[in-house]
């Protein structure tokens, strides 16, 4: 028997005017991408921002369905969206950020574990890590991939015999 240990890193900025240009511009597509959340339930809207290997930008939004589980968060809608458009590109980074009555909230929001799943594997069908930037009015938090959200995670290979 083994012990074994994983550990992340990650690093925190003081807030988005800390950030790289780069970085705080993607955070900003997320802000204003949040305008285009259905969110009528929770009242949380969130917004995703994907930036792609050849400069593209595209964004997703939160969409609530009145049968709860149907609806999509702001990342998955963001996936999608990329994936089925923008098939043979490669996700660079990801912006995330979750506006509450209109506000920015204060702490930084993180893909629930779904996304996560989805991220990961993206990760994995283009050989290229996804860059996490979650943005919240008092610190963002940046990672430098989506494997290190979800250690241990169930991939294509789990299925392989
Ligand atoms: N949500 C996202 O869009 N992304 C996250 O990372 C966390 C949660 C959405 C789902 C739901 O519409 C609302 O936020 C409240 O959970």
């Amino acid at each position: 028997m083994k012990k074994r240990e994983i550990s992340i890193s990650f690093l925190e900025y003081t807030g988005i005017d800390e950030l790289p240009e780069s970085d705080r511009s993607l955070v900003e597509e997320a802000i204003n991408a949040a305008s285009g959340s259905y969110a009528p339930y929770s009242h949380f809207n969130v917004g995703a921002a994907i930036m792609l290997d050849d400069g593209t930008v595209v964004r997703g939004a939160n969409v609530e369905n009145a049968a709860f589980p149907s609806g999509s968060c702001a990342e998955k809608t963001a996936l999608s969206y990329s994936v089925a458009n923008h098939h043979d590109k490669k996700a660079v980074s990801i912006a995330i950020a979750a506006l509450s009555e209109g506000v920015l909230t204060d702490q930084p929001v993180p893909p629930c574990g779904n996304c996560r799943q989805m991220l990961i594997e993206e990760e994995q069908r283009t050989g290229h890590p996804i860059k996490v930037i979650l943005a919240g009015q008092s610190g963002v938090t940046v990672l430098d991939n989506c494997q290190s959200l979800m250690p241990l995670s169930f991939t294509r290979s789990n299925l392989v015999k």
